[in-house]
């Protein structure tokens, strides 16, 4: 696909359901006793695998109308499902799932896309080892495809998440949903807090302690009932983070986008693109199902570089690649301080930005585990993969390479091409259309 330079962007847009809380959803609802109603589910292939997967494991789901109703098994009575579980390219499914299936008495296969298959298990699989589950099969290096087994009767643990993620800490609090006791989870970061609150809604016992330096204890006590409930999802910010990005950077635009979910450990890229100086209003704040959302509107800025603090980088893990894109067109550099979990993502981020970004004429520097960009503001010469003897950005199945790269050729000054759109309806199917309302010049760069 290439995109290319855009007049202005303008209007109002709906960007599509939450993917962490969509999966959530449905992982729980799979689960609770009696039914579950979500409205604005993210209907992206990622959330389609774990509807999928729940399926498999003994739930009901189907769509009605706008709404998806899911009835559950109960609790500690999924089934054991007859064949492997695919989960496409999604790491959170992959992961949650392992939680909340792994520790059950019987044998579960996980596979994936050749993305997926690349990505670290151990994560997962270490603490719950720890809980009694056997790692029966697995590829060199805890790759997938895995299987594994839970015991008889899990044990619950307390485990210290040795890196700041959400997918570990949800994973361990599904499995000890499956042992008798308290499984207690200790978060030095925190990362975004879906699970702990979901959970809490389907009334599972749990509680959180913060201490004065910031650590979080959760403990969550197994066993319990958990009943179904009615669930509205958000827009998802770090989807709405490719249109605000492209109304920053292209000329003239002025866009809203309503209902965007703004809990707190998911906003670091608004605080980060607020401090660059964009122009980004925040109206209509309001609560809903526990969760803080509001309109954004968003109209072209112009930005300055900044450093983005390594304790911010949890609460914008994946918008990284995005705002790599907003800094190639400030004035100054940018840099990114402590983003190496980036490495570990759909691709290895750090790679992907940083040879996109000098394929299109930006200049970029990476480190270990950070990243600087110099911008030039209007994007003058920048652009231009794809065209001559510059080959397209390399996406590697990763849906926010290909989206930040084209949110890129909207505002650069020679269009970008992009090896392959087809990884986008992973997290936003409807980016090209949506976009395309907005005024963005995108084609498909196969006609
Ligand atoms: C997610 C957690 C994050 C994030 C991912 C969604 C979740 O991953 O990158 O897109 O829904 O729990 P990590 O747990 O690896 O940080």
């Amino acid at each position: 696909m290439i995109a290319s330079k855009a007049k202005s962007l303008s209007g109002s847009v709906a960007v599509p359901g939450d993917k962490s809380i969509s999966h959530r959803s449905v992982l729980l609802g799979g689960l609770a006793s009696g039914t579950t109603r979500i409205s604005g589910l993210l209907e992206g292939e990622d959330v389609l695998n774990s509807v999928a997967a729940s399926r498999a494991l003994g739930a009901l789901a189907r769509k009605d109308g706008d709404q998806w109703i899911v009835q559950g098994t109960g609790n500690g009575l999924l089934l054991e499902p007859e064949g492997e579980i695919d989960f496409g390219n999604s790491g959170t499914g992959c992961r949650l799932y392992m939680g909340l299936a792994g520790a059950y008495d019987f044998p579960v296969t996980f596979v994936g896309d050749a993305s997926l298959s690349k990505r670290p298990m151990a994560r997962i699989v270490d603490p719950l080892k720890l809980m009694g589950v056997q790692l029966v099969d697995s590829r060199e290096g805890c790759r997938l495809p895995i299987t594994l087994r839970g015991p008889r009767v899990a044990a619950p643990i307390e485990y210290r998440v040795p890196m700041p993620s959400a997918q570990v800490k949800s994973a361990v609090l599904l499995a000890g949903l499956n042992a008798p006791g308290i499984t207690t989870v200790i978060e030095p970061v925190m990362t975004r807090d879906h699970s702990e609150k979901m959970l809490a809604g389907f009334g599972a016992v749990i509680e959180v302690e913060t201490a004065a330096d910031g650590t979080r204890t959760i403990r969550l006590e197994g066993q319990g009932r958990l009943t179904g409930c009615d669930i509205q999802v958000p827009s998802d910010p770090s989807s709405a983070a490719f249109p605000i990005v492209a109304a920053l950077i292209v000329p003239d635009s002025d866009v809203t986008l309503p209902n965007v979910l703004m809990n707190p450990t998911r906003t670091g890229l608004i605080t980060t693109l607020l401090e660059m100086g964009g122009r980004i209003e925040i109206a209509n704040e309001h609560e809903s199902g526990g969760e803080k959302i509001a309109d954004l509107r968003v109209r072209s800025s112009e930005l300055k570089g900044v450093t983005v603090p390594g304790e911010r980088s949890a609460s914008m893990i994946d918008e990284y690649p995005v705002l790599a894109v907003a800094a190639a067109f400030a004035e100054g550099e940018t840099v990114m301080e402590d983003v190496g979990e980036l490495r570990v993502k759909e691709s290895d981020r750090l790679a992907a930005v940083a040879a996109g970004l000098k394929a299109n004429g930006a200049t970029c520097e990476e480190g270990k585990d950070w990243l600087k960009v110099t911008g030039i503001p209007g994007g003058k010469g920048l652009g231009g993969a794809g065209s001559g003897s510059i080959p397209p950005v390399a996406t590697h199945l990763d849906h926010r390479i290909a989206m930040s790269f084209l949110v890129m050729g909207m505002a650069a000054e020679k269009p970008v091409k992009i090896d392959d759109a087809s990884p986008i309806a992973t997290s936003f199917p409807e980016f090209v259309p949506l976009m395309r309302e907005l005024g963005a010049e995108l084609e498909d760069g196969n006609v």
